[in-house]
């Protein structure tokens, strides 16, 4: 048995197999490249889902973690503590908003949002109690908890986890008709993917977000739109939101914002909004820790430069003027997506997206499927040109081989 082998038995044999992860065993990773326990070499073409957006081991990264790693980790938000308040201010300011609600993970900031959005209905807007209600979109994804998947219109994310979590509305993505007559008025807030990412990477007509946005405002709904995947530089803006300059209500952030070295995850939003929490109401022991927020102000100074959502935007042109000569070869369908971010639909004829990754990962790239054919590319942003284009060509003899 290789090492390999023997990792995979023994994980298949003790931990619960409610995922399906290609057979490679990962030992060490730097920049956009892992290497095995066999000493093999892949190009990331995932990035953690858009958690490592800024690379493996980053070293402006790795030294913010180590030097807080020996001050003070974890406090509990029973005590202040000094990278606290700096790390609120700071993400506010970035998005342009007052104040801050730290979490861990993705699923967390967006139960976070939902209990924010109707408490804001209830104290604020006026809505009987009871009655709130948030409004969805068909194949979205917002993570996993019990609430989430109620609204999840995915079979394998949502069967078997009933009774469900009432108050929400799905609407299909992208349908601006069809959201507006969902909208009444008990609903607190529309909640949305700016681009949908688990879906594969679906990017809504254009006008849509805008369209949104003065919906949301014309009949006083938050607009709560979730970057967790889309936001900070994939698409080569610091939000998604921006490519039709729509500014949400609540931002709802994750991944990348922990730098792929801890789970951090916020809600922002106005003084208005976030207000709403007294002491008490709502928290998490973890959420906002030092170590947190010394890295997320590392993230937050990093995005500051524009430099990563720069390169998001010239490597993302290329790699989408890369994969439309693919498409011309009949081998792939379709490709969506918006700066160093794709999802390609491959011809069926080729293989299932989960046999595509298994041969991609022969050839020393990894990728992931979404759902069926489609594949879907996320490199971190500090990937090369020349090693985007060695992975592309990777692809490229895949699909013609
Ligand atoms: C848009 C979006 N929201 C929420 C989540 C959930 O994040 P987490 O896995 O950190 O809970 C994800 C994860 O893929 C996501 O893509």
């Amino acid at each position: 048995m290789t090492r390999t082998e023997a990792a995979i038995a023994a994980a298949d044999a003790h931990s619960a197999h409610n995922y399906h992860p290609l057979p490679v065993v990962v030992a060490t990773a730097e920049g956009a490249w892992m290497t095995d326990v066999e000493g093999n070499r892949y190009l990331d073409m995932l990035a953690g889902y858009s958690a490592l957006n800024f690379g493996h081991g980053n070293p402006r990264l790795r030294d913010a973690a180590r030097a807080q790693l020996d001050r003070v980790t974890l406090t509990s938000r029973a005590f202040h503590h000094d990278r606290f308040a700096e790390f609120c201010t700071q993400l506010a300011e970035l998005c342009g908003k007052d104040m801050v609600l730290p979490m861990n993970t993705g699923a967390e900031a967006v139960e976070t949002a939902v209990k924010t959005a109707r408490k804001w209905g209830y104290r604020v807007k006026g809505v009987p109690e009871g009655r709130a209600k948030i409004v969805v979109a068909e194949n979205n994804f917002h993570g996993r908890t019990t609430t989430i998947v109620s609204f999840s219109t995915d079979p394998e994310a949502r069967a078997d986890y009933g009774p469900y979590t009432p108050g929400f509305e799905i609407v299909p993505y992208g349908d601006l008709a069809a959201l507006t007559a969902a909208v009444d008025d008990d609903t607190v807030a529309v909640l949305l993917e700016p681009i949908q990412g688990e879906a594969g990477v679906l990017v809504p007509p254009p006008g849509y977000l805008t369209g949104v946005r003065e919906l949301t405002a014309a009949r006083n709904v938050l607009f709560m739109a979730d970057e967790i995947q889309s936001g900070l530089g994939r698409t080569g803006r610091t939000f998604a939101c921006e490519h039709e300059d729509v500014v949400p209500d609540v931002y709802v952030l994750g991944k990348a914002l922990g730098g792929g070295v801890v789970p951090v995850s916020a809600v922002v939003a106005s003084r208005e909004v976030l207000g709403v929490f007294h002491p008490g109401e709502h928290g998490s022991t973890f959420g906002g820790n030092p170590l947190a927020c010394a890295v997320g102000l590392e993230v937050i100074a990093m995005l500051r430069t524009g430099e990563y959502q720069q390169r998001a935007t010239e490597l993302g042109e290329h790699l989408h003027h890369e994969l439309g000569l693919l498409t011309g070869t009949g081998a792939v369908r379709e490709v969506r997506g918006r700066g160093l971010w794709a999802g390609v639909d491959i011809d069926p004829a080729h293989g299932t997206g989960r046999q595509i990754s298994e041969k991609l990962m022969a050839r020393g790239v990894l990728v992931k499927d979404t759902h069926g054919s489609t594949i879907r590319i996320a490199p971190p942003l500090v990937i090369t040109k020349e090693d985007l284009n060695w992975g592309l060509t990777q692809l490229r003899e895949t699909l013609t081989a």
